[in-house]
């Protein structure tokens, strides 16, 4: 690659170049950083300079300095778009056209890019991402947690299995490690989950307790008020919201899932049961039914708001709607998602999309897949930002090396999913920037 120095004859840049080939330029912060230029000598393509004239040719002009930590490469001005070289071509035409006229300088720009939850709450919204085994195990997972987002969930340590591995026993260590991080670094809590069959939802003991239960169903109202008060109680005023019940529904249907423990020893109206105690537990928490797969399921979808207005016109206190937004087998259309969000608006209830992750494989066949994956991810956040009622997004974990997609029966044989923000390094990817984008061009009324 050889860097351009415009001469004003052909001849001189021949005798020239064969010392250009290893000149390199130092890039510059100029003013409040906006700006990064050249500052190579006679060289009025690079310089902050206008030039006399071109010389034709070919030019690969390189720049030797990465853009700094925190910087991101925006484009060049005046040719191509890849850093650090930019490739143009100066024809004869444009020779004679300029010939003794001004031509512009290059000028390669970049930006200090802020953190998500910096350009969240100047959005107004609330970003969060799930935190999982890495967190308890990685620093870098810690900052990352700790700077980019507004709002923390549990990814499994929260779940009845795992706080009351055995009966009666509750190991809070993690649990309270979250909520002590979160506090510590002014962000908001997602409790998840106090009700969920399926997976490592429910406490292994539960089943065989209930079976040799005189009165099960009693006795599961009893196991779980019993586990509402030892939970929502100790972190009362510290969860600001939580997923009460966790996928009522069938995966695949709006009818109500016939393997719920729940569901098979109260019917549907444990839903209401346990409502009514948590909020009797902690008054000022929000509480919401979380659900999956309506993002390509229309009729759960629909047996779900259903579902939400029974619970209303019984008076229950049921506050909001989450839409986990797993996109396993489509992707995001973004019409149809302001749709929904606006349907549970309608209700009176907040919505949030509380486990977005879209698997890279979703966009194999697209030429810049991780491009599309970016679009996916800006189309999420914005019919979020478009819809009063929606008040967060939050990822199903927070970078690629651990996301449980890579491990779930339907996605298991799309290894690597890459389904997330940041990449197996900790790095943001393109999906990162555009929800970026997104978040900053609001001005968060
Ligand atoms: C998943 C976790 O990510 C996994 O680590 C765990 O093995 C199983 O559960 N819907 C939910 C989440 O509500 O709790 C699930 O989390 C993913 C699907």
């Amino acid at each position: 690659m050889t860097i351009s120095i415009p001469l004003r004859s052909v001849a001189a840049w021949m005798l020239l170049l064969p010392l250009l080939v290893a000149c390199s330029h130092p890039l510059e912060i100029v003013g409040d950083g906006d700006i990064l230029s050249s500052t190579g000598q006679n060289d009025c393509l690079l310089e902050d300079q206008p030039c006399d004239n071109y010389v034709v040719g070919d030019y690969d002009v390189l720049f030797a300095a990465e853009p700094r930590e925190g910087w991101r490469f925006i484009g060049w001005e005046g040719c191509g778009s890849q850093f650090p070289i930019c490739s143009i071509n100066v024809p004869a035409a444009i020779v004679k056209e300029f010939w003794g006229e001004v031509a512009p300088p290059l000028r390669a720009e970049f930006q200090l890019w802020p953190t998500l939850a910096e350009a969240a709450n100047q959005a107004n919204l609330e970003v969060g991402a799930a935190v999982g085994s890495t967190f308890f195990s990685s620093n870098d997972v810690q900052l990352n947690a700790a700077t980019q987002y507004t709002s923390i969930t549990a990814e499994n340590a929260m779940k009845w299995a795992s706080l009351a591995p055995t009966p009666n026993t509750y190991n809070f260590n993690q649990a309270d490690q979250l909520v002590n991080f979160a506090n510590a670094n002014g962000q908001r809590v997602r409790g998840h989950t106090l009700f969920w069959h399926r997976l490592n939802g429910p406490p292994s003991w539960l089943q065989a307790e209930l079976a040799a239960a005189n009165d099960p169903a009693m006795h599961l109202e009893q196991l779980m008020a019993a586990h509402t008060s030892a939970v929502v109680s100790r972190y009362a005023g510290q969860i600001e919201q939580w997923d009460v019940v966790n996928e009522p529904f069938a995966t695949f249907t709006g009818d109500f899932d016939t393997d719920s423990i729940f569901y098979q020893y109260l019917g549907e109206k444990f839903i209401e049961i346990a409502l009514l105690q948590a909020h009797a537990t902690d008054p000022s928490a929000a509480l919401f039914i979380n659900e999956t797969g309506v993002v390509y399921l229309p009729r759960k979808f629909d047996a779900l708001l259903a579902l939400a207005q029974n619970l209303l016109d019984e008076g229950a206190p049921l506050h909001g709607i989450g839409i986990q937004g797993h996109y396993l087998f489509l992707k995001p259309n973004k019409a149809v998602l302001v749709d929904m969000l606006q349907r549970v608006g309608a209700l009176g209830l907040k919505v949030e999309i509380t486990e977005l992750d879209i698997p890279l494989p979703l966009f194999s066949e697209e030429p810049d897949p991780l491009a599309a994956q970016a679009q996916s991810y800006a189309d999420v956040f914005s019919a979020c930002l478009e819809v009063i009622a929606c008040t967060g997004v939050t990822m199903w974990g927070i970078n690629d090396s651990d996301t449980w997609l890579d491990s779930f029966e339907f996605t298991v044989a799309n290894a690597p999913n890459r389904p997330l923000l940041f990449d197996e390094s900790l790095q943001p990817k393109p999906a990162f920037y555009s929800v970026l984008e997104i978040l900053l061009a609001e001005d968060g009324l």
